[in-house]
């Protein structure tokens, strides 16, 4: 396990406080555009994973934190909602099928670059034709590092996740910035695009 996967895990060992549960604004962006089979690459506690099975899509939820996938096997019962979570670690996954929807917000940042493009491409290879990718990373200028792997992370650069979708139907295409601990700050580039059918 890596310093990234541990950082967020112990996050999530702390419980499903309402804060924990709450959709992040990448997630609401996100969530209007689902429909259909939809896989969550780096899923978290499956805050998104769940809203979207509510409005009728049947969720695949990946993630290599053991607290947020017995988390979110726990809900799927509990709920009785068609999220299916499995443990994995992304950074060499090969998804195995298609889908109408494959988002993935806030992870590829944690792997390095040259892995970062090659999941990134893997991700963009299945989605279905006439159907959505929603990617969401840090890029530079991001200053709170204390989640990072010091020698495995990628900031993008501002227009690179954009340019990644050369070819696909731009929905939303968002720069925006946060503050961090420390006086330091997160920017992050978000990109929904349709692949064309
Ligand atoms: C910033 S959180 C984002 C979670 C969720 N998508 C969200 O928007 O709230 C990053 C997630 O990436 C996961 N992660 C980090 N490295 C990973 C890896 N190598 N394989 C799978 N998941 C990883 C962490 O466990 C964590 O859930």
């Amino acid at each position: 396990m890596n310093h990234s996967i541990t950082f967020f895990d112990q996050q999530f060992s702390q419980g499903a406080t309402p804060q924990a549960l709450a959709l992040n604004p990448f997630e609401t962006l996100t969530l209007p555009h689902l429909r259909g089979e939809v896989l969550d690459f780096g899923s978290g506690m499956g805050n998104l994973a769940f809203a979207a099975a509510r409005q009728g899509c049947r969720v695949t939820a990946l993630d290599a934190s053991q607290a947020a996938v017995a988390h979110m096997q726990q809900r799927a019962t509990a709920e009785a909602l068609p999220v299916r979570a499995e443990l994995a670690d992304l950074r060499q996954y090969l998804i195995g099928a298609d889908y109408d929807a494959i988002v993935s917000i806030g992870l590829l940042m944690f792997f390095d670059c040259v892995t970062a493009r090659k999941v990134l491409a893997e991700l963009q290879q299945h989605v279905r034709p006439g159907g959505i990718a929603a990617v969401n990373v840090l890029i530079e200028g991001t200053t709170y590092l204390d989640m990072f792997e010091p020698t495995e992370h990628c900031l993008f650069g501002a227009a690179e996740l954009l340019q990644c979708f050369d070819g696909w139907d731009i929905v939303l295409n968002e720069l925006s910035t946060f503050e961090a601990p420390g006086n330091t700050v997160k920017r992050f580039a978000t990109v929904i695009a349709r692949k064309p059918a």
